[in-house]
């Protein structure tokens, strides 16, 4: 029954383009990683210090080569590389770059040099306009979104993970602006207030004001947008269908983990390949944002994608909801370079056409 519904699904043209797309790149065995232990700024409230990852050494090169043997062994193919601030040692992820498909966060202070990087998948962090921006990533001062704005201009490689916070959604036309007007994609991340500090940060009072300034950013820039709007209504609400998000359904844990234990025999789908290791790269942790930290500040989209990708089972259900699924998982892969496809701009447009969830506003 599934089987011959799926069949006359894939009989549309843009669902057979992306389906085949997703399949010729072929499944992605990942990890995430901290390459480092050291970060060159200290944002307000990020879960890395927050959280004391930091404290663990990072590896050195004899600890690369031997995690890259390792994982290359298990069959790991993709690398996202996280913590700490990955433009700081660049001789290791030049290593991990030699060996993995990798995708990676950066703060983007310092630009990671195009010879020898070539086509690495790169998340430039911003957290607002300017005003933001400074004083919650520049101690106040520096003007981050300026420097990394210069360091990836009509850079093919970089996108910008831009993390937003719910009383911040009237900054979001003019960011995405300032990132399109300089020749870049935008996927969005949303705000986990780890510090409790209130007010424009507190995630308590939802994020449906954003959700709508997404709605607008992808109605003007649909070519430019790396997400679908039900995406974003996935990671800011919580809700897939009838689950909520939690430790309980999370897709993004490392299953061997003792924190992992009761997890993995609760019956939800997860990522039987996956680890989230620290600095070090031998010792690992329960997921790649926490490590006993609650979840319900956790807005991460990396993992949100994940726990949308692993869920197809659920979206099977019909033809609108399986788009959504295929649309998240090609969007997934064409962040992170895994797919190679002509047309790139017309297909996000036809993408966000066949996505949009509500009625799209005037613009
Ligand atoms: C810990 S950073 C490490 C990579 C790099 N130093 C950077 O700044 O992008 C990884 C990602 O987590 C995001 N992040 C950190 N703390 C966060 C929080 N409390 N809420 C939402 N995103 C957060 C950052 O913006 C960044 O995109």
């Amino acid at each position: 029954m599934v089987a011959s519904r799926f069949d006359t699904w894939l009989e549309d043209p843009l669902l057979r383009r992306l389906w085949t797309a997703v399949r010729e790149a072929g499944p992605i065995r990942s990890v995430a990683v901290d390459l480092t232990d050291t970060c060159n700024i200290r944002c307000e409230g990020c879960y890395f210090f927050a959280e004391g990852m930091d404290q663990v050494s990072a590896a050195g090169a004899a600890g690369v080569d031997g995690f890259i043997d390792r994982e290359r062994t298990r069959g790991t193919n993709f690398v996202t590389v996280v913590g700490g601030e990955p433009s700081l040692a660049l001789d290791r992820l030049s290593k991990l770059y030699g060996a993995f498909r990798l995708s990676v966060a950066t703060n983007g202070v310092v630009p990671i040099p195009r010879h020898g990087f070539e086509e690495l998948p790169i998340g430039v962090s911003v957290w607002g306009d300017t005003v933001t921006d400074r004083a919650l990533r520049g101690g106040g001062r520096r003007d981050l979104f300026a420097a990394a704005l210069d360091n990836y201009r009509n850079d093919p490689r970089a996108f910008w993970y831009y993390t937003v916070a719910p009383g911040h959604a009237t900054q979001v036309e003019s960011v995405v602006e300032r990132c399109v007007d300089n020749g870049n994609r935008v996927l969005f991340n949303f705000y986990g207030d780890l510090e409790a500090r209130g007010g424009d940060l507190d995630y308590r009072r939802g994020f449906g004001d954003v959700r709508d300034a997404i709605d607008c950013a992808i109605d003007r820039h649909p070519g430019a947008v790396l997400m679908t709007s039900r995406l974003a209504d996935v990671v800011s609400s919580g809700r897939l269908f009838d689950e909520r998000w939690g430790h309980a359904v999370c897709t993004s844990i490392t299953p061997d983990h003792a924190a992992n234990a009761d997890r993995i025999t609760n019956g939800r789908p997860y990522n039987p390949h996956f680890r989230a290791f620290h600095a070090d790269l031998e010792t690992t942790r329960r997921c790649c944002t926490g490590v006993e930290r609650g979840c319900d500040s956790c807005f991460d989209t990396w993992q949100h994608f994940s726990w949308v990708m692993l869920n197809l089972k659920k979206h099977l259900r019909s033809e609108e909801d399986f788009t959504e699924w295929l649309a998240t998982t090609y969007l997934f892969y064409f962040i992170n370079r895994l797919v190679d496809l002509d047309d790139e701009a017309s297909l996000l447009e036809e993408i966000h056409r066949r996505t949009r969830r509500r009625k799209p506003a005037a613009v």
